[in-house]
């Protein structure tokens, strides 16, 4: 049976990361530099993820097991190129994973902030026969390679810029190095490359005018921001692309409807979904998955990380929630810290210098001042004093503390965990509480006051 000719071929994606990042003056890796926190590789590998490629493959070397190791758990092939002999030996690696009927896209591992959108573009322009070659217009276009295109408009080259006489290096339109095309001819113009060049190197480029001696038909399609294609190679770069994709997110937030008092002062990283009138002051980090329901606030300089955080909530100035849950009309900070595992009820208020960690705060429970609270669950409506503190760890184990609802736990209180305080039970300020302390009666534990008449302080020696 004849195959359909609309169907599409199955896809190889290739990204290239082996090479060093001289320019970038540092011991890591240039493709494991992090941009909004996550590894250069790691944003081209999430976005790979989203193309319904049959296989990825990374050609690493640079770096080498450093590389592999940052990115473990993704599901790609490592192809080794052990030197660096440019982007067409880069592929050159990849030959014998490339099986003649797919497709092959090639990406770069500092080339981050490319969208599967364009990608996606850019497979339709190729189709599977043809390629598909992503441009762009770099204002100065100065380091890259330059699209030679004919009277007809028609690509007829790539050359790059150490080759290019002064004509082309006038040209605006560059290559940004992505492109689609199919692997049997790929393989087929890969064996034709030679290194008779300025660099010594085996350019990828050079296969384009292999293609146009071979008819094959070569689409442009030039990128519609400059922002995705640019590449990372020194940190003046990255630091550019920082700024780009902190002003992407801003911008997203905005159109959801989310108030920013400063667009361009916040960070935002994975997944940040937002309810209506959901208000951020400037300085703000918010790494998702994050949900902030409607009408939350979030005062500046606060960091929030994998937290949900329930409608009409205010979370003031300095805060930092990490892996928390946190219900409706809580008021949080400033200055509060919430650790893994905090998960505060309705209506709780947790205030300045109060830390809180696997421990569970009951509707309408307040810890307003200067408290650790670990491992312990607290239930409603219970009020935590000042400079309390849960003594969960013996130095080997760790050990909860359960207080009931309505509990009153005067300030100064240290609850030496295994330990229980019943509800209603009223807790006397200054208490080193070692044993469960009874349902509704006032427990204390306090040696007697004395006053000592007559007292001199000592004074110092002559
Ligand atoms: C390359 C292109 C140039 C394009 C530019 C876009 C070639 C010859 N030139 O130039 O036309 O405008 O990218 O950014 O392709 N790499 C390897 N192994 C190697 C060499 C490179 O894996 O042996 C990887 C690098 O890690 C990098 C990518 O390939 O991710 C590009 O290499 P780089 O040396 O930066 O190429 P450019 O000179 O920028
Ligand atoms: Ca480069």
């Amino acid at each position: 049976m004849a195959s359909k000719a609309s169907a599409t071929a199955p896809l190889s994606v290739l990204i290239l990361a082996a090479g060093q990042g001289k320019r970038m003056n540092s011991d890591l890796p240039k493709v494991l530099q992090p941009l909004a926190g996550r590894a250069l590789l790691r944003h081209v590998l999430d976005t790979s993820a989203k193309l319904d490629a049959a296989a990825v493959h990374v050609i690493y070397g640079h770096g080498g097991e450093t590389v592999r190791a940052a990115c473990a758990g993704a599901k790609v092939g490592w192809i080794h190129q052990a030197e660096q002999l440019g982007t067409g030996h880069a592929v050159q690696q990849a030959v014998p994973q490339l099986p003649d009927a797919h497709r092959v896209l090639i990406l770069y591992g500092d080339v981050p902030l490319i969208s599967a959108q364009t990608l996606g573009e850019l497979l339709a322009a190729a189709g599977n026969q043809g390629i598909g070659l992503l441009t762009a217009n770099f204002t100065p276009p100065t380091g890259y390679g330059r699209i030679v295109r004919g009277s007809r408009g028609q690509v007829l080259r790539i050359v790059e810029e150490r080759e290019a006489s002064a004509r082309e290096r006038k040209l605006s339109e560059c290559n940004t190095g992505i492109m689609a095309l199919p692997a049997k001819a790929l393989k087929r113009w890969l064996k034709q490359l030679k290194n008779s060049n300025a660099q010594r190197e085996y350019y990828l480029t050079d296969i384009i005018a292999l293609a146009v001696k071979d008819r094959v038909r070569i689409t442009p399609l030039l990128a519609s921001s400059t922002t995705e294609v640019l590449g990372v190679n020194d940190r003046l770069q990255l630091a550019t692309l920082e700024t780009a994709y902190r002003q992407q997110r801003a911008h997203e937030l905005l159109h959801a409807g989310v108030t920013l008092t400063d667009p361009m002062r916040i960070d935002i990283r994975g997944e940040v979904s937002c309810g209506r009138d959901v208000v951020i002051e400037p300085n703000v980090l918010l790494e998702g998955p994050i949900h902030l329901g409607d009408r939350v606030r979030v005062g500046p300089h606060c960091v929030l990380r994998e937290v949900s955080v329930g409608a009409d909530t205010h979370i003031k100035s300095h805060s930092v929630i990490e892996q928390a849950q946190i219900g409706k009309r809580c008021q949080i900070g400033p200055y509060a810290r919430l650790r893994p595992g905090a998960q505060l009820h309705e209506d709780v208020h947790v205030g300045n210098f109060v830390e809180i960690k696997q421990s569970e705060l009951g509707e309408g429970s307040k810890a307003n001042h200067l408290s650790y609270i670990g491992d312990a669950r607290i239930g409603a409506g219970v009020n935590v004093g000042a400079g309390t503190i849960t003594c969960n760890y013996d130095g080997a184990n760790k050990w909860r503390t359960e207080i009931g609802d309505d509990a009153f736990i005067g300030s100064g209180t240290m609850l030496v965990a295994p330990v229980r305080v019943g509800k209603g039970a009223t807790i006397g300020a200054g208490s080193t509480i070692t044993s469960d302390a009874p349902e509704a009666q006032l427990t204390l534990e306090r040696s007697r006051q004395v006053s000592i008449a007559h007292w001199q302080r000592p004074t110092k020696k002559k």
